[in-house]
């Protein structure tokens, strides 16, 4: 009995031996941080398949010092799931949903996927289409990946947007949006079209916030995001979201606008 159950434990080692020799073949020395200190994370001497689970702090922290947007603007990580999940997207020691559910740590593979699927045919893999269609935007700006596209850069030079801005734009700008345009005039001020809540945006909030009237860069809570420091749709709004364009912080009493403003 205990031959057989060591087999599957040799075959993982084999497999990870062949791994490893194909990746140094291709001059990648190896998978995702196979080059890293392997006790940044893990608590073994010597790690292998069976206490690699065993790490120093969640994946959510030891990833984030290098992926600083893979946990805010991005799927929930980091618990426990009140339903059952297939095998093939496995949880952490202490049952949660986490980075490695979804992604091979030390894998080779395309975004490192532990699946060939991708777009809505990956995300149907846990959540029924319905789950999606219920949203305002049926999905449509989440469904990509598992977390918001950070690489868009601004074609405009006088006006710093950042890539998450230019993303939302790409949906609500004036000829596309709809009943949800939003506007942007000249200087970078945002016109909401049914709210006709102007705002200036590609700000530098930092900047301007020592000029008074604004609380200082240091005291704003946690869920005001500032993308390279500058003021911008997911200043106001979740950019991941069951309910696709929530605010941040309801506006009662205009709370969102006093979180920043000080007057
Ligand atoms: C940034 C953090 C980090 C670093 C650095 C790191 N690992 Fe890992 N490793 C992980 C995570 C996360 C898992 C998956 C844990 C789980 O399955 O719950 C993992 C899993 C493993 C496993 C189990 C098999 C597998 O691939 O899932 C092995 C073996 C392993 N790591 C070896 C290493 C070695 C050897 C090093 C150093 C060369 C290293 N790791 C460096 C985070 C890291
Ligand atoms: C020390 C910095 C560092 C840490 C810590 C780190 N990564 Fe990475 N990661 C990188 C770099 C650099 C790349 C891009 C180079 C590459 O593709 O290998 C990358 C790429 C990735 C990719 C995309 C690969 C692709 O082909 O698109 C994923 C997914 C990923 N990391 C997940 C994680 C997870 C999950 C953790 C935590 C267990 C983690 N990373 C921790 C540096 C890091
Ligand atoms: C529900 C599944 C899921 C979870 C959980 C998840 N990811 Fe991802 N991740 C994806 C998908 C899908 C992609 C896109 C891969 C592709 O198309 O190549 C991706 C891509 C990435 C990339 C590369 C592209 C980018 O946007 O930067 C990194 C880095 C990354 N994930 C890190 C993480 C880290 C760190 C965690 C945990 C905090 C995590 N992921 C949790 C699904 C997930
Ligand atoms: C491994 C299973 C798994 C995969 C794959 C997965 N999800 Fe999820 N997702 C969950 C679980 C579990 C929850 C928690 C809520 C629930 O149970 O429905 C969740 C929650 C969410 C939420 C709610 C976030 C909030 O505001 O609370 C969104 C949005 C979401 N997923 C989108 C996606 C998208 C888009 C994809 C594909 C890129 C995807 N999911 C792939 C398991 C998964
Ligand atoms: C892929 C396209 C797409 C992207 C990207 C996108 N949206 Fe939307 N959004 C839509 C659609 C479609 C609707 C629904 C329009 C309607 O009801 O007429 C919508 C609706 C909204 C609403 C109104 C929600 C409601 O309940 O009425 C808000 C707020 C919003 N989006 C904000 C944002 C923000 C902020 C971003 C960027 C983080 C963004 N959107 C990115 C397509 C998109
Ligand atoms: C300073 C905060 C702030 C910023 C920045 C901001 N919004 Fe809004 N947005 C709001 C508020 C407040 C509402 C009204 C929400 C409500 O009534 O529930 C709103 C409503 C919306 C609506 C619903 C339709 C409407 O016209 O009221 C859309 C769509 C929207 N915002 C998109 C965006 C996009 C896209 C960006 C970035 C280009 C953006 N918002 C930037 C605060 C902001
Ligand atoms: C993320 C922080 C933040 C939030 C939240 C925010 N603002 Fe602002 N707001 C700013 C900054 C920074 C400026 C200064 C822009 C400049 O000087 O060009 C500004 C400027 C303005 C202005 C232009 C007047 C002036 O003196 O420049 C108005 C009006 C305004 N905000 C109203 C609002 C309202 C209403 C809300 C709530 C719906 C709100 N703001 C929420 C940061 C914020």
């Amino acid at each position: 009995m205990s031959n057989f159950k060591s087999i599957p434990v040799i075959l993982l080692l084999v497999a990870l031996a062949i791994g490893l020799r194909l990746d140094s073949a291709a001059g990648r020395n190896g998978g995702h941080l196979l080059n890293s200190r392997c006790q940044s994370c893990h608590l073994a001497d010597t790690v292998d398949a069976k206490n690699g689970a065993v790490l120093i702090a969640s994946q959510e922290k030891l990833c984030v010092e290098c992926h600083a947007n893979a946990v805010r603007l991005s799927h929930p990580s980091g618990f426990l799931p009140n339903r059952i999940l297939k095998d093939q997207f496995p949880r952490d020691w202490k049952g949660s949903l986490t980075c490695s559910s979804c992604h091979f740590i030390h894998g080779t593979g395309p975004g490192l996927m532990r699946s060939s699927k991708r777009g809505a045919d990956f995300c149907h893999e846990c959540h029924e289409p319905r789950f999606f269609e219920e949203m305002a935007d049926r999905g449509a700006s989440v469904l990509a990946s598992g977390h918001l596209d950070a690489r868009q850069q601004s074609a405009n030079n006088d006006l710093p947007l950042d890539a998450f801005t230019l993303q939302c734009l790409g949906c609500h700008s004036d000829q596309e949006g709809g009943d949800r345009r939003v506007g942007l005039r000249k200087g970078g001020v945002l016109q909401h079209n049914s709210s006709s809540m102007n705002h200036p945006i590609g700000v530098n909030y930092a900047q301007t916030s020592r000029q008074g009237g604004y609380r200082p860069l240091e005291l704003l809570p946690a869920e005001i995001l500032l993308p390279n420091g500058l003021v911008g749709c997911i200043s106001c709004h979740e950019g991941y979201s069951i309910r696709h364009g929530k605010l941040v912080r309801a506006n009662a009493g205009s709370a969102l606008c006093l979180t920043c403003h000080d007057l």
